[in-house]
């Protein structure tokens, strides 16, 4: 079996400031991310978490760095990526974080409030541009629609080894914040592999198992 020095994932939501008091965050429950850190731990030598906030404990024999905004996050992943063999990006990133962040709780008025919003950083386009011979590059793809046509598109902007399809259009296909989830997972090649619904524990399992013996 392959031998990995180094697995770096990000997993959990981001929290995007909106005032001392207000964020913009999603669903997002972690619990997938920390799946594949904990099935992860036992085939590398260090396993790196970079983690939003969430409500679960770090699986044993694993570094965990918490962050809460996307560039936070954009930071720690970059910072580590440098010597990592295996990066998967599992993280719900926010994509779009308040321009204006206000030092001072907001008061309301009468009128409507418009928030002003300015794209974040695509971590894992950043990990895919700056991409090592030997790294071995995973994504995730959340579609509704077209999944895999789209999920396919995502590997080649974002210069991709694999990425993990994941229909969020039924809750019976599991997914955000559930215990359960079904995937996907299509390489380079266009090679495509069915993970049906099972424990986001085994998925971890199969996925990291699947990956590695590429
Ligand atoms: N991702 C990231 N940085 C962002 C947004 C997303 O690193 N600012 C990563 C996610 O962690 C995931 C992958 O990109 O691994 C795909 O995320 P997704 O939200 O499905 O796709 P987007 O690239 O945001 O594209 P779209 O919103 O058009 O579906």
């Amino acid at each position: 079996m392959k031998h990995f020095k180094k697995i770096l994932i990000s997993a959990g939501p981001t929290r995007e400031k909106i005032d001392p008091v207000r964020f913009i965050t999603n669903r997002s429950s972690g619990k997938m991310g920390y799946a594949l850190a904990e099935a992860a731990s036992s085939i590398a030598d260090e396993t790196v978490l970079v983690s939003g906030p969430v409500n679960l404990d770090v699986p044993a024999n694993v570094r965990c760095i918490n962050v809460e905004s996307a560039a936070e996050m954009a930071r720690a992943m970059l910072d580590e990526a440098d010597n990592a063999d295996l990066i998967i990006m599992c993280a719900a990133v926010a994509d779009y974080r308040p321009k204006f962040v206000h030092e001072n709780k907001m008061k309301k008025s009468d009128g409507d409030l418009t928030l002003v919003l300015e794209r974040t950083e695509d971590i894992l386009k950043s990990l895919g541009a700056a991409k090592k011979t030997n790294q071995i590059l995973a994504g995730f793809a959340a579609e509704t629609n077209d999944i895999l046509q789209n999920a396919k598109s995502k590997l080649e902007r974002k210069n991709l080894d694999f990425i993990i399809a994941n229909d969020v259009s039924s809750s019976s296909s599991g997914g955000f914040g559930k215990d359960q989830n079904a995937v996907t997972i299509i390489d380079r090649s266009g090679r495509m592999e069915v993970f049906e619904l099972c424990s986001k524990k085994e998925l971890a399992e199969q996925i990291i198992e699947y990956i590695v013996s590429f």
